[in-house]
């Protein structure tokens, strides 16, 4: 990151001629870097609520994935507006750089994924009814993907922010939507009834797509169109690996308990690991 070189005496350098420059010492206030970083107030927010040791990184974890769910999201709105305006240079490398989040959010999974139930008991109790399930920018990655739901609105209804940023994502066209439309202006068949769906609700398969997307992978190996695909195929498996290695971990951590949430847990995670995201690119794989 470029700073500007401060006007510092030499004795405030730590100086050693003979292996060129060495980094500045002294800054006139705050350094550049936490300026730029603010880890002041970014290693300040881990307020373990247990006496228990391991409760540390079950925390931050937590708030790791959080930052990537945010990088994520900024990643898929910026692929959903280059779509729409027809850029598909700049969408490719925003989904590109979402696969390689992808992959080191579902790396993270590392620490937790070999919590024992006595492990996890140790700091349970402690987080209340505080559940994963409650993370708003999780739930607006899955509007993105097409997984709308009104109800998932609920638990914000009383932080207004949060519900309004939410509410906009849920009104807004989906990633998907905004690829269907993108294949629609190339000329592909993709069914008015898509094209106008009402893109609050949960997007359902439709035949016709499934049969776009089969005469896409049929065809020319390198179209644009083959290119989307495989990008946004790369995605949908990303985050069924996230669910999956979520699924494990909770698995492996508390068995068949309830969840702090009030799910049925794993029985309840399991159904929602199950599916996956961009439903057709997945079908029309059978008949290729
Ligand atoms: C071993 C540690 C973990 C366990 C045992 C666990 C357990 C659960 C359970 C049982 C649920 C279902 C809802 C409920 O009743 O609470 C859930 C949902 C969820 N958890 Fe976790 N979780 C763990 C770690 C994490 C972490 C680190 C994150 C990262 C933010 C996370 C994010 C989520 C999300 C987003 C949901 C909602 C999933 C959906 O709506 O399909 N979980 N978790």
């Amino acid at each position: 990151m470029p700073h500007a070189q401060p006007a510092f005496p030499p004795a405030l350098r730590d100086s050693a001629p003979e292996t060129g420059a060495s980094p500045n010492l002294a800054f006139e206030g705050t350094t550049p870097y936490e300026d730029y970083v603010r880890a002041e107030i970014l290693t300040n927010l881990q307020k373990p609520i247990s006496d228990d040791p391991g409760e540390m990184v079950f925390l931050v974890t937590t708030q790791v994935m959080e930052l990537w769910f945010t990088v994520i999201v900024h990643e898929w709105e910026t692929a959903a507006r280059a779509l729409r305006e027809d850029d598909l240079p700049v969408a490719l490398a925003a989904l590109k750089r979402s696969t390689y989040e992808l992959t080191s959010l579902n790396a993270s999974w590392e620490p937790l994924a070999h919590l024992t139930p006595a492990q996890f008991n140790a700091f349970r109790s402690a987080l209340g009814e505080a559940s994963g399930f409650q993370s708003a920018t999780y739930r607006r990655l899955e509007f993105l993907l097409g997984e709308k739901s009104a109800a998932m609105l609920v638990p914000y209804r009383n932080a207004p922010g949060v519900h309004a940023r939410l509410e906009g994502a849920l009104n807004a066209p989906s990633l998907y939507d905004e690829a269907l439309g993108w294949l629609a202006r190339r000329g592909h068949a993709i069914p008015a009834a898509v094209l106008e769906r009402d893109p609050s609700e949960r997007y359902a398969p439709v035949q016709e797509v499934e049969d776009v997307w089969q005469a896409v992978y049929a065809g020319d190996q390198g179209s644009e169109e083959c290119r989307l695909g495989e990008a946004l195929t790369e995605v949908a498996e990303l985050v069924w690996r996230w669910r999956n290695d979520h699924l494990v971990a909770t698995r492996r951590a508390m068995g068949a308990k309830v969840g702090s949430g009030g799910s049925a847990g794993v029985a309840w995670l399991e159904k929602r690991a199950g599916k996956h995201v961009f439903p057709e690119l997945w079908t029309a794989r059978s008949n290729v």
